[in-house]
């Protein structure tokens, strides 16, 4: 549940920067997608931008703004086959008492959307309402003929974006209760994973843990990689079983009240790290380690992930792995050889939040800074993943071009003999706060000692 005056202050600060005399806001929320052959739809997941400001989840509804009358929410009201099929719907009353806006039934939007025909109207949300406009109980849409501005409709989704950086208690509350979920699940992943059981079956006890402990859906699809696969950055978890001597590598995360966490770990399927299992297992914690400490308003997220990238150069120099200076590594981007992905990302309504970069910044095509999702400085109420990763990745390190262009500064021979490892991720979920950094998932086991007593304790079971 958020709270209706936070959901009002939202609502109050979007329209401060949007700062209109005249025109309309239209942003529906969208539709559920039909799985083909059933009568059912896939997982219906609400536009965060309506989610948002409205404070609902309901697929078929409509937020409207006006400067002069306010907001309003229209939304559906079950018709007797839809309480036959799927239930009575929201009750409208309860749903005005939940957000704090005026609501009425969907069958007024055609009403309020006629009342300002030739008027600038910024379309925002879901744009499904202009194809599929009998879902919205309209008519058609271009009868109405509303002139949606588009470069408005950008500017004020923009803003919409930047005030959904900093969360408020409302958001972090739900945050809080998705880390706490995750932590549940991942708790229970380090406790029954044994040699001969499946990635799958691991994601199975992983989920049902998250669902148990309050996890309305998983935030994204659970990444379960053992071996192997643990190098492929999204690996959907397969029928390949969990082998003696290999790492697992999980990325998995549960979703509360539409509010995502975000949390990787990885560890031994026997009972402690082996051999170089266990360097580059601490080199990956001591990078996480060092950018979560650094972590406070005002620091750049891009410098923290040039920082790590210079660390993970460095002790991968150290390692024998690579050659050279860790700076000069980095300006010829030879750590992405093996830290492809960025630092991180914001964190929020979506896995990858909106936000992510600063009005006129753009991701660099740099090798080592392209998956950079986030380019901004950090501010008290941000909500970012910190996710450093070592990886053995094949289709990069056996690239015939790329051998030749770091041929100087890798130790080929060793990679060679590394290309079965993996990959190793560290992923916490941290919230900026005035003077330095709350690590939402923070209770997460993740240092050597911890993995190796669970595991331990697993394994004499
Ligand atoms: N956990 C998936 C991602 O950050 O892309
Ligand atoms: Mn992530």
């Amino acid at each position: 549940m958020q709270s209706p005056d936070d959901l009002r202050n939202r609502r109050e600060a979007v329209v401060r920067l949007w700062d209109m005399s005249r025109g309309a806001v239209l942003l529906p929320g969208g539709l559920p997608v039909p799985v083909p052959g059933t009568d059912q739809y896939h997982d219906f997941h609400t536009h965060p931008e309506f989610a948002y400001l409205s404070g609902a989840r309901l697929s078929g509804s409509a937020l409207a703004f006006d400067p002069g009358e306010g907001w309003v929410l229209f939304a559906p009201v079950a018709g007797l086959e839809e309480r036959v099929w799927v239930g009575d719907g929201e009750d409208l009353d309860a749903l005005a008492a939940a957000t704090g806006l005026r609501v009425r039934p969907l069958g007024e939007l055609s009403g309020w959307l006629e009342h300002r025909r030739g008027e600038t109207l910024a379309l925002l949300g879901n744009d499904d309402i202009t194809h599929q406009p009998a879902a919205y109980a309209l008519e058609s849409w271009t009868a109405l003929e509303l002139e949606v501005d588009a470069e408005l409709s950008a500017r004020l989704s923009e803003q919409v974006s930047e005030s959904r950086r900093a969360k408020d208690s409302s958001e972090i509350a739900l945050m809080r209760g998705a880390a706490d979920a995750s932590r549940a699940g991942h708790l229970t992943a380090l406790r029954l994973a044994r040699p001969g059981m499946s990635e799958r079956q691991l994601q199975i006890e992983l989920e049902a843990e998250f669902f148990r402990n309050g996890a309305e859906r998983t935030a994204y699809g659970s990444i379960v990689g053992t071996g192997s696969n643990g190098a492929v950055l999204h690996f959907s978890p397969t029928s390949r079983v969990l082998r003696a001597g290999e790492i697992v590598l999980i990325d998995a995360g549960a979703e509360v009240g539409g509010y995502a966490s975000d949390v990787t770990r990885t560890f031994p399927i026997g009972p402690r790290f082996e051999g170089i299992q266990r360097d580059l297992y601490q080199l990956v914690l001591d990078v996480q380690q060092a950018a979560i400490g650094e972590v406070r308003p005002g620091v750049e997220y891009k410098q923290l992930h040039l920082q790590a990238s210079e660390r993970i150069a460095s002790g991968l120099a150290d390692l024998g792995i690579l050659r050279g200076n860790p700076a000069g590594l980095v300006e010829r981007d030879a750590h992405a050889l093996f830290f492809p992905h960025g630092l991180g990302h914001m964190l929020g309504l979506a896995t990858h939040d909106a936000g992510g970069c600063l009005k006129g910044r753009t991701a660099s095509d740099r090798f080592g800074l392209k998956w950079l999702r986030a380019d901004l400085p950090l501010q008290p109420g941000y909500v970012v993943t910190i996710e450093p990763g070592i990886y053995f990745i094949r289709a990069l390190l056996t690239d015939p071009a790329r051998r030749e262009q770091y041929r100087d500064v890798v130790d080929w021979d060793c990679v060679d003999g590394l290309l079965d490892f993996g990959g190793i991720r560290i992923e916490d979920d941290v919230l900026v706060t005035g003077t330095g950094a709350d690590v939402l998932s923070g209770s997460i086991p993740k240092s050597i000692s911890e993995i190796e007593a669970l595991r331990a304790e697993a394994h004499s079971r």
